[in-house]
């Protein structure tokens, strides 16, 4: 019998896919960790955004944190068209943020307040048939842990969430805010979810901010296990495979 052999996705990071076997394992769900400023939100969204258009995969940006109408302004420093994406139905952004603090949202797809995953499951769905889509980003965990508060309730729901998201074929990356360099979730159950975790660090060495990356988990991968530096430029996200940073924590 043959061996099955995993179906990679491209990650749409340069540089990341040399560290993890050419990328992340189709239909499977990666944690990406991180203080806040460390890039998460640019991480995913260079995912959704290069997948579009470097692979003709259309994808689905659940945003809980920040309204809709900032992550388009804040990526167009990188080049980044989000609206025409929108347009080409390449890319569809659920906007979990506005209702969340009373505003209305003039978005095409709102999550209600407050946060219910089956709500949440029912819109991915209804985008799913829209789009086609095979890549999501959840951005992020913390804004739904804070809404549900206790750990083993918050693991439940986002194994539905992750669950769903893989049933429907979609490769998922979903961002978890930590409150201090060394930790890897915010309430110690996210990581547990998903197949593997990205670590983004942004450490102060003397008078630098050091920006590096660490693959803490994959599952049936051969990664990494090393810290490499990572710059984001104006085109987004360049991670240094080749390169080291030591002693950072
Ligand atoms: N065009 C850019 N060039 C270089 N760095 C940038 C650019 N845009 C944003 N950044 C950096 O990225 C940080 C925000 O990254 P973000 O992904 O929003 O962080 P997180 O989601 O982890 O809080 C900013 O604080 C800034 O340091
Ligand atoms: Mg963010």
């Amino acid at each position: 019998m043959a061996v099955k052999t995993v179906e990679r996705m491209k990650s749409g990071i340069e540089g990341f896919d040399d560290l993890c076997g050419g990328g992340f394992i189709r239909n499977r769900s990666y944690l990406v960790s991180g203080t806040s400023g460390a890039g998460k939100t640019i991480f995913a969204l260079q995912f959704l955004y290069r997948g579009a258009v470097d692979y003709e995969d259309p994808g689905i940006f659940i945003a809980t944190e920040e309204r809709p109408e900032h992550i388009r302004e804040n990526v167009a420093n990188f080049g980044w068209d989000i609206e025409k994406l929108e347009e080409e139905n390449m890319l569809a952004i659920v906007d979990a943020s506005s209702a969340k603090i009373g505003l209305p949202s003039e978005e095409k797809f709102v999550d209600v307040r407050p946060f219910d995953t089956r709500s949440l499951i029912d819109n991915i769905i209804t985008i799913q048939e829209e789009i086609s889509a095979r890549r999501a980003v959840l951005d992020s965990t913390t804004a739904i842990g804070f809404q549900i508060m206790n750990p083993s309730k918050i693991r439940v729901e986002l194994l539905k969430i992750a669950t769903t998201l893989e049933v429907l074929g979609l490769t998922s990356i979903l961002t978890c805010e930590v409150v201090d360099e060394g930790h890897i979730s915010r309430f110690g159950v996210e990581n547990f979810v998903t197949e593997g975790t990205i670590l983004l660090h942004y450490k102060r060495t003397e008078n630098v901010r050091v920006r590096s990356l660490e693959i803490f988990k994959m599952r049936g991968t051969n990664h990494s296990t090393k810290l490499h530096p990572f710059d984001i430029t104006n085109e987004g996200i360049v991670v240094h495979s080749q390169e080291e940073v030591y002693s950072m924590i």
